[in-house]
């Protein structure tokens, strides 16, 4: 019986322990990572295997390399264990008796191999930063600040971890779980804060990860995406896996029509603008946020304009996992999921209402959408500039979340919003060559656009939105530069 004086260890499940016959080498292999062991000694075969099979703890492991090569075998596993860990190989485990209350399972390698202990005279509190989510039927807490997961294998475990939603000493954890040993309660809460879940709240009311003035200014969701979008943190595979690939279809290139309310777009001519145009420098050096519109408003010719030279699609090639578009912005994987829309106050030739972009033939389609939601999202643009009135064109950016996420896994979404920036980019500069006034913004109501628009929620709605109109005679400071007060 083990009713934990020390973790317990154990190789993590994926990884396969291999001795090739006549080799005098052992190998771990991951689906990823392969480590050689040599020279092959009878302490370390017996250590790996142990580990591969149960879990057991560091004096049982002693007593076993002891018995196989004595001294040396002993000194052999104390140089071994932590480079399994380092090598995000070796799993931690809280038992009680015969079962296991929580495991720490790295997901990659960890940056070192923490060892601490939680002191008996202070208060700890879980990380602000720790989530719980079920993985294969079990429940496992994860944080953007971890390399490390932690299943919870025993409703006890899951019950020490509520509590420390709140700060707790560990005297005081003992009297209200009854049912843990108090050197269990303290092992839970070592592993929890080996793997930077748990954190010591301090005297003064603020917690020690938090007292990190870089990490006090991240939020719980802005951590999580950056880790889970980016690699180094998590195992999850990245990049253009096509895990959807034979079981659901991929979206079209091209989004069917989405009414029979046509109206068909001034074309320029490219040439002609080209000889025209002014020279690149000057168009970067003069643009800037223009919040004010002059009067009369933008014109549906150079709303058309505008549209054919930042968004239109200008070929579609056939490749084997289907079309692709080529257009005047660049965009992840040429997949092109952003679709535009317009929601019209005032613009000659133009009613007012929303209306949906067609890039390829180069029209609008007005929608049905209700009048009230058209008048909230040009409402919601103007309070985004800080500005009395609304833009005479607000174009919004939605993305068919799908065209991106049947392609690239992990980092699916962080690629549309990059893509966002791309096409607003691209657009602050035609405006700027073409004498508009246009101002990129980002803090949209995507549920309004998903009901305005009859889009769901979850297969397209808005991500980015930029706000356009005619120049003023004069451009007021306060609308040229509104840094301070401007909600994003
Ligand atoms: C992604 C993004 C979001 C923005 N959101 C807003 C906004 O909500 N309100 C606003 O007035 N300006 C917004 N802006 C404009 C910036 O405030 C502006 O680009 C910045 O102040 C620099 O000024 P300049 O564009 O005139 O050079 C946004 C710009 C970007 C790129």
């Amino acid at each position: 019986m083990n009713s934990g004086s020390d973790f317990k260890l154990s190789l993590k499940k994926d990884v396969a322990l291999i001795e090739p016959s006549g080799g005098g080498v052992m190998i771990l292999q991951t689906a990823t990572h392969r480590v050689t062991l040599k020279p092959v000694t009878a302490s370390l075969r017996v250590i790996l295997t142990t580990l591969a099979t149960e879990a057991t703890t560091t004096e049982q492991l002693e007593q076993l390399a002891q018995a196989a090569d004595g001294q040396p075998g002993r000194a052999g596993l104390h140089k071994l264990l932590p480079q399994l860990f380092t090598r995000g190989l070796l799993c931690r485990s809280v038992w009680l008796d015969d079962q296991p209350l929580a495991t720490a399972a790295p997901l990659t390698a960890p940056n070192g191999f923490q060892t601490g202990e939680v002191a008996p005279d202070r208060l700890y509190i879980l990380s602000r930063f720790v989530y719980g989510h079920t993985v294969t039927g079990q429940l496992a807490l994860e944080s953007p600040r971890s390399q490390t997961q932690v299943i919870l294998h025993h409703p006890l475990a899951a019950a020490m971890v509520a509590i420390l939603a709140q700060p707790q000493r560990s005297d005081e954890l003992v009297v209200k779980m009854p049912n843990l040993p108090v050197n269990v309660i303290k092992l839970l809460l070592n592993l929890l804060l080996n793997v930077n879940m748990l954190t010591e709240f301090q005297e003064n009311g603020v917690t020690r990860e938090d007292e990190n003035l870089a990490l006090a200014q991240w939020e719980f969701h802005d951590l999580l995406f950056h880790s889970r979008s980016r690699r180094g943190r998590h195992a999850h595979p990245g990049g253009n896996t096509m895990r959807f690939k034979g079981q659901i279809e991929p979206l079209p290139v091209l989004k069917p029509d989405m009414s029979a309310q046509v109206i068909p777009l001034y074309q320029p001519n490219l040439d002609s603008i080209i000889a025209a145009d002014a020279p690149f420098t000057q168009v970067l050096e003069a643009r800037r946020s223009i919040r004010a519109y002059g009067d009369p408003p933008l014109t549906v010719e150079q709303l058309g304009e505008f549209l054919y030279r930042s968004a239109r699609v200008r070929s579609i090639v056939q490749t084997e996992l289907g079309a692709l578009s080529s257009r005047p912005y660049p965009s992840g994987g040429a997949m092109y999921e952003l679709e535009l829309y317009l929601a019209v106050d005032r613009c000659v030739g133009l009613d007012r209402g929303l209306y949906h972009y067609q890039p390829q033939a180069h029209q609008l389609h007005k929608l049905a959408a209700k009048e009230n939601d058209v008048e909230t999202l040009l409402q919601d643009a103007a309070r985004s500039m800080i500005q009395p009135v609304r833009p005479q064109v607000l174009v919004i950016m939605a993305a068919r979340f799908q065209r991106v996420a049947w392609k690239y896994e992990t980092l699916a979404y962080a690629m549309i919003l990059k893509n966002v920036g791309v096409l607003q980019q691209t657009m602050n500069l035609m405006a700027t060559a073409m004498g508009l006034a246009a101002c990129a913004l980002g803090n949209g109501d995507s549920d309004l656009f998903a009901r305005a628009a009859g889009t769901d929620y979850y297969a397209e709605t808005s991500v980015g939105e930029l706000a356009l109109g005619s120049v003023p005679d004069s451009v007021p400071d306060w609308a040229a530069m509104d840094v301070d007060k401007s909600e994003s």
